[in-house]
């Protein structure tokens, strides 16, 4: 009998390394074998969460040391990480890598000190990384570059129309849930601060830029923002058409996808509608003052934006079906 492939979750205690352990247990054709955290080696994974311990057996193996995980000959890894600390390790000689930090994304090394600011250690790996964003990059690799979660609502929102629109007219306002900082404590991200409140950051100059201009062909002017609610993103695209009728062309782009959805007329993306879901939705508006267009995507940062995409790539990179394993929204969730 042929055997189902083995995964490795390295880094699985952060807030991604968790929801893709909850996609892997949930996935009928991947078997969890491995699971690493530093701070947790040697426990068992209830220490994560009570509730890996239904029926009083836990269905996941006893966490291990990163470096263990990244080394377990698993036919899938999972690269959980900083992007300081992925872009540093050697990714296994074997099996799919999908990392979903920003360590791999970017083409051109010399990018990393620019906009992550570190130097990036394998320069010459890059090439061999293939960016996996399914619905718009055809294709896929051993090696997968997982898009960042304000890039993919991005990019599904505007690549599409690459041609369709001024380059120079694209402006970006985006606003995702606080889970997209990471689980790491930082004064920005501390509930005092945050509740209650709404902090654009990193203005103008964030990370997620360069790969949306890397694959659309030109930078977009973008604008983060901090939400106080736990999980979920929204990008709000203002750009100008050229001529043709931009919500054809994004109906065409999605028409035979289980994952994205172009709303009909009139009705604009919701957080509540995507959170906690790998879906993504999408709303196209004529700005009747301005005859510009506005586009909006929704997603789950930490879906569609990270565990729920890296699942879609090992689908895609074994054969499954695109949505097997993911979580589809039903309707009141
Ligand atoms: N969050 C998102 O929405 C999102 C979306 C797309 C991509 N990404 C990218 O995915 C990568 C991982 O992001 P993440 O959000 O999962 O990061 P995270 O929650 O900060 O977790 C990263 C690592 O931090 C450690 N950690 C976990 N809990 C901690 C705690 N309470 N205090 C201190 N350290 C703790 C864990 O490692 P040890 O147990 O080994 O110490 C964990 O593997 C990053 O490169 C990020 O940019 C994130």
């Amino acid at each position: 009998m042929h055997s189902m492939p083995s995964v490795s979750i390295v880094g699985a205690a952060g807030y991604t390394g968790q929801e893709t352990l909850d996609r892997v247990l949930a996935h009928p054709q991947l078997e969890l074998v491995a699971v690493g955290s530093s701070s947790l080696a040697g426990r068992p994974a209830t220490a994560l969460d009570p509730r890996l311990n239904r029926n009083g057996t836990s269905q996941v193996p006893v966490f291990v040391a990163n470096d263990a995980a990244l080394a377990a000959g698993a036919d899938v890894t999972f690269l959980c990480l900083s992007h300081e600390e992925a872009a540093a390790l050697e990714p296994p000689a074997e099996g799919v890598v999908v990392d979903l930090s920003g360590a791999h994304r970017l083409h051109d090394p010399s990018q990393y000190e620019r906009w992550y600011g570190f130097t990036h250690p394998r320069p010459g790996d890059l090439a061999q990384w293939v960016y996996g964003l399914p619905e718009l990059v055809e294709g896929t690799g051993r090696l997968i570059a997982n898009p960042g979660c304000y890039a993919t609502a991005t990019l599904l929102a505007l690549a599409p129309l690459k041609g369709a629109i001024e380059p120079g007219s694209v402006v970006v306002d985006a606003k995702s849930g606080m889970t997209g900082a990471g689980r790491t404590l930082k004064p920005s991200t501390h509930a005092g601060f945050v509740l209650e409140n709404v902090s654009p950051y990193k203005v103008g100059e964030h990370q997620h830029v360069p790969e949306i201009a890397q694959l659309l062909g030109f930078p977009v002017s973008f604008t983060p923002h901090l939400l106080p609610v736990r999980r979920g993103l929204i990008a709000t695209c203002n750009v100008r058409s050229t001529g043709p009728d931009l919500r054809a062309l994004l109906e065409r782009a999605y028409a035979a996808s289980e994952v994205v959805t172009v709303l009909p007329e009139g009705v604009a993306p919701e957080l509540s509608r995507v959170q906690h879901t790998d879906t993504a939705e999408i709303g196209v508006f004529t700005d009747r003052f301005t005859d510009r267009t506005i586009v909006i995507c929704a997603e789950d940062n930490l879906g569609k934006g990270a565990a729920g995409q890296a699942i879609q790539n090992v689908n895609r990179a074994f054969g499954f079906g695109d949505t097997t394993g993911l979580r589809l929204p039903g309707v009141l969730v």
